[in-house]
């Protein structure tokens, strides 16, 4: 089991608790789907998302984007036990969606330099920590039914 310091936890729900889901859900997922073009084959009913400087005006990309950063705070909610929490999304995403568990670690450094950017000076090494931390374990939850 994960253990985590009170800072660690005050951290992560101080993150979540003061981010723009709206843009940092989208502006992550399409950096994810811009820097790597590979991972666009799993989102081929989003229509054109070649396109760096108008991805972001694709409106089924923009709601998707919310939808999965959204999905986080299934694990912000359940800190001491991520992996139980996500056991039907990592389902979902590898039985039916068959989406290769490595492209999650790209999702979350995409994330990762989204809220780095938008949290500026405040994003310190310990905040970088945690974040990683929790993403980790996310990650490995998420990659968890694979069999
Ligand atoms: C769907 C979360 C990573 C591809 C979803 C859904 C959530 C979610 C909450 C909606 C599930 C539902 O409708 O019940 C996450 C989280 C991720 C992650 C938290 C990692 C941090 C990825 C990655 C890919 C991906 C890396 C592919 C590169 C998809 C696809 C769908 C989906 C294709 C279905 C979209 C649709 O048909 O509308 N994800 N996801 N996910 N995810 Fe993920």
């Amino acid at each position: 089991m994960v253990e985590w310091t009170t800072e660690e936890r005050a951290i992560i729900q101080g993150i979540f608790s003061k981010l723009d889901y709206d843009t940092v859900g989208p502006e992550s997922l399409a950096r994810c789907l811009i820097v790597y073009p590979w991972t666009q084959r799993y989102f081929g009913k989003f229509g054109n998302l070649y396109n760096a400087d108008t991805i972001l005006a694709n409106p089924m990309l923009g709601k998707h984007g919310t939808v999965v950063l959204r999905g986080l705070l299934t694990a912000v909610n359940n800190m001491d036990d991520i992996k139980n929490a996500y056991t039907q999304l990592s389902e979902l995403h590898s039985e039916t969606l068959h989406v290769d568990p490595g492209n999650f670690r790209l999702l979350a450094d995409c994330l990762t330099v989204i809220v780095a950017g938008k949290m500026k000076a405040e994003f310190t090494p310990e905040v970088q920590a945690a974040l990683q931390k929790f993403l980790s374990v996310v990650v490995s939850a998420l990659s968890r039914q694979y069999h």
